[in-house]
């Protein structure tokens, strides 16, 4: 049995969690032997107007205990974002080790990219997730005075940069071979020349994987200019997280991205979300994208070993969305239901 905490949080993150368990359950269904169990957790910030925390004391323990986590979105206006992020999501992220931020885009049949003519897109962002420029040491001085001083410190570790640079580099390996790395050494003159420097190290253990390192600006403007030229992009907490929301961007509609919270070796459980807020401005009316969940749901069974069932999934989506069964941000006009239905019912047809 493999226990899959569930975190739907708020808004449409409720949503398109159930559409994904509904997915991911049709799929369980077919793969002989495979059985998941979804406990849902009521956390996030109607949590904490009732309770004044994000999530009870042993939230992190209770999670502890499961196989993996899936979680829909938090945030919400009642509450600043900082407080529900660093109250729910960031202490997940930093208690289990997620240090590897997996955001897979791909141009997938039936979406269009707001790009003219793109010449392809199949890129994975492998973003750092524990450390970097998101550390939360550093103070402001002198408030509210004309000599206001904040200063937020950069923290990179040498085990925390080694291993991420050789995850992205495996991760290269299993794919195309090609890995760039997203640098900023011309202006940031301590971190990223470290950062350079164990690239170049790590590149020295992977002969077959084409290796290069690009400032973080020029990549992003690469990106958008001949995404089909890339295949594993690795970078920094914020390298990593801005780059990867440009190729979200790319793929055609932020509900249909995927992001994976890694815990590569298994010590303590993983994080699968779509990577879409809440997004209080549809919430409630039965119209969100459920496939970045869904998406996000194959990433976990890929994760958990269950590598054919989670292709299947993708494919189911792939071929829902080919089809036109698509929500309204994507240009169709299904409800959540109707394309969740259309997937699950692809799924048994693909039997
Ligand atoms: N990982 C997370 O939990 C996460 C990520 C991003 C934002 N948030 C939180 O969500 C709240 C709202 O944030 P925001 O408005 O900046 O971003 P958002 O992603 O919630 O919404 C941005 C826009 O995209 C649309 N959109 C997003 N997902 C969609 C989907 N699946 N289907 C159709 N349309 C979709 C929304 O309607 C909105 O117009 C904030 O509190 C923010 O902190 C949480």
């Amino acid at each position: 049995m493999v226990e899959i905490g569930v975190i739907g949080g708020d808004g449409i993150g409720q949503e398109v969690v159930h559409a994904g368990m509904r997915v991911l359950e049709a799929a369980a269904g077919q793969e002989p032997g495979l059985e998941l169990s979804f406990t849902e957790f009521p956390w996030g910030c109607e949590y904490y107007l009732e309770h004044g925390r994000m999530m009870p004391e042993d939230g992190l323990d209770t999670l502890a205990g499961c196989d993996a986590i899936y979680l829909g979105a938090v945030g919400w206006p009642t509450v600043p974002d900082h407080v529900s992020l660093w109250g729910l999501l960031l202490p997940i992220r930093r208690a289990f080790d997620q240090y590897v931020n997996l955001r897979p885009a791909r141009l997938l049949q039936g979406v269009k990219s707001p790009l003219a003519a793109p010449d392809d897109l199949d890129i994975t962002v492998v973003r750092e997730n524990t450390e970097g420029e998101y550390s939360d040491s550093g103070g402001r001085v002198y408030r509210d005075t004309p000599h206001e001083i904040a200063v937020q410190e950069s923290i990179f570790t040498r085990r925390g940069v080694e291993r991420i640079i050789r995850y992205a580099f495996e991760e290269a390996e299993s794919r195309r071979g090609l890995l760039v790395g997203a640098t900023k050494s011309n202006g940031i003159s301590i971190t990223m020349p470290f950062f350079d420097e164990i690239f170049r190290e790590i590149s020295s253990e992977f002969p077959d994987v084409e290796a290069s390192l690009m400032h973080a600006d020029a990549l992003a403007a690469r990106l958008v200019l001949a995404p089909g030229s890339f295949d594993v992009v690795v970078g920094s907490n914020l390298f990593g997280d801005l780059l990867s929301e440009v190729t979200a961007a790319i793929a055609g509609a932020i509900g249909i991205a995927p992001s994976a919270n890694l815990n590569p070796e298994g010590v303590y459980p993983s994080l699968f979300e779509p990577i879409h807020g809440s997004a209080p401005d549809i919430a409630g009316d039965g119209v969100a994208n459920p496939a970045g969940a869904i998406w996000a749901g194959s990433l976990m069974l890929d994760h958990l070993g269950h590598h054919d069932t989670g292709a299947r999934v993708l494919s189911a989506l792939e071929e829902t969305l080919a089809s036109g069964t698509k929500t309204s941000d994507l240009g169709g006009s299904a409800s959540t239901d109707e394309m969740t239905d259309s997937v699950v019912r692809r799924l048994e047809d693909n039997h």
